[in-house]
């Protein structure tokens, strides 16, 4: 039987603990500011957008946001995005994606000045993350870091295998496994025989976008396993891509969906705002 990693109270946790720093900054005249931006209405968007400020308010955040509509042009907000680069006040700058299909998200993640980017997309935030250097990380993958450590899960020489090769989870994910000296192994659809890639995990994280996809059969008797899959099934009910009563007695650490990483990416974004300070020499 797995132990279940509760998502939404180690979130509340670091929330509580930026909540202090922040208020510790802003004591020494330090306020922190992120501006999010939201082109269209996208009503999945316009929630975790919601999410984001609300999140902002919570931990004493200063948030500003644009909603531009749909039509709004790439150089419109390209110049918005020049204008909060240049503004001292805006610490963190984020651009809710998707973006319209007439706007180029490679362009708009480029403008951000890396020392606001704290969704971690830029390449030289990739890049530093690659390198060990200091800068922003995408959030989700460093919210499942802290699952796993605040879980007290050791991650040093185990087997890892990330299933998914995304630029925001796959990719960074293996990354910052590799940092923590795990042996990362990054699999995807072209990966030949998969099941006997994942059962050789001790850690799986799976990041496919496909419900209920992976199974016990594909699980190593007690792997911890991390779903990062939000998917509404054939019923419109939220599953991720574990089939998690399947896998739960095979497996030691499981985190649920919902409940599991989704809350922490909030609580990531937040922790990177209150870096952004660091990273901009005002703290
Ligand atoms: N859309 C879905 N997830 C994200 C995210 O983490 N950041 C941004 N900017 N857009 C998203």
């Amino acid at each position: 039987m797995a132990n279940i990693i509760d998502g939404k109270t180690i979130s509340a946790q670091i929330k509580e603990e930026l909540a202090v720093k922040v208020k510790e900054l802003k004591s020494k005249g330090v306020d922190i500011c992120l501006c999010v931006i939201q082109v269209g209405n996208d009503p999945a968007s316009s929630v975790y957008v919601k999410n984001k400020k609300k999140g902002c308010e919570l931990v004493g955040i200063d948030s500003v946001s644009y909603e531009l509509p749909e039509s709004t042009t790439q150089e419109e907000l390209l110049e918005l995005i020049e204008k909060l680069n240049n503004d001292e006040k805006i610490n963190g700058i984020l651009v809710q994606l998707p973006l319209p299909s007439h706007i180029d998200e490679n362009a708009v993640i480029e403008k951000i000045s890396p020392l606001k980017d704290v969704d971690g997309f830029h390449p030289v935030s990739v890049g530093n993350l690659c390198i060990g250097r200091p800068g922003f990380v995408s959030c989700t993958p460093a919210g499942i870091i802290e699952l796993l450590k605040r879980s007290n899960i050791d991650i040093a020489g185990k087997e890892c295998v990330v299933l998914g090769r995304s630029n925001i989870v796959g990719k960074p994910m293996s990354i910052l496994m590799l940092r923590q000296n795990a042996t990362v192994t990054i699999a995807h659809s072209k990966t030949a025989d998969l099941k006997s890639v994942c059962k050789r995990a001790d850690i799986l994280i799976v990041a496919i976008g496909k419900s209920r996809f992976i199974d016990s059969g594909y699980i190593k008797d007690g792997a911890v396993v991390i779903d990062v899959g939000i998917n509404r099934d054939e019923n419109n009910k939220l599953c991720g891509d574990v089939d998690y009563d399947d896998v739960f007695d095979k497996c030691s650490y499981i985190t649920p969906v919902p409940g599991g990483v989704g809350p922490m990416t909030i609580a990531m974004l937040l922790n990177n705002c209150v870096d952004s300070v660091v990273l901009q020499g005002k703290a």
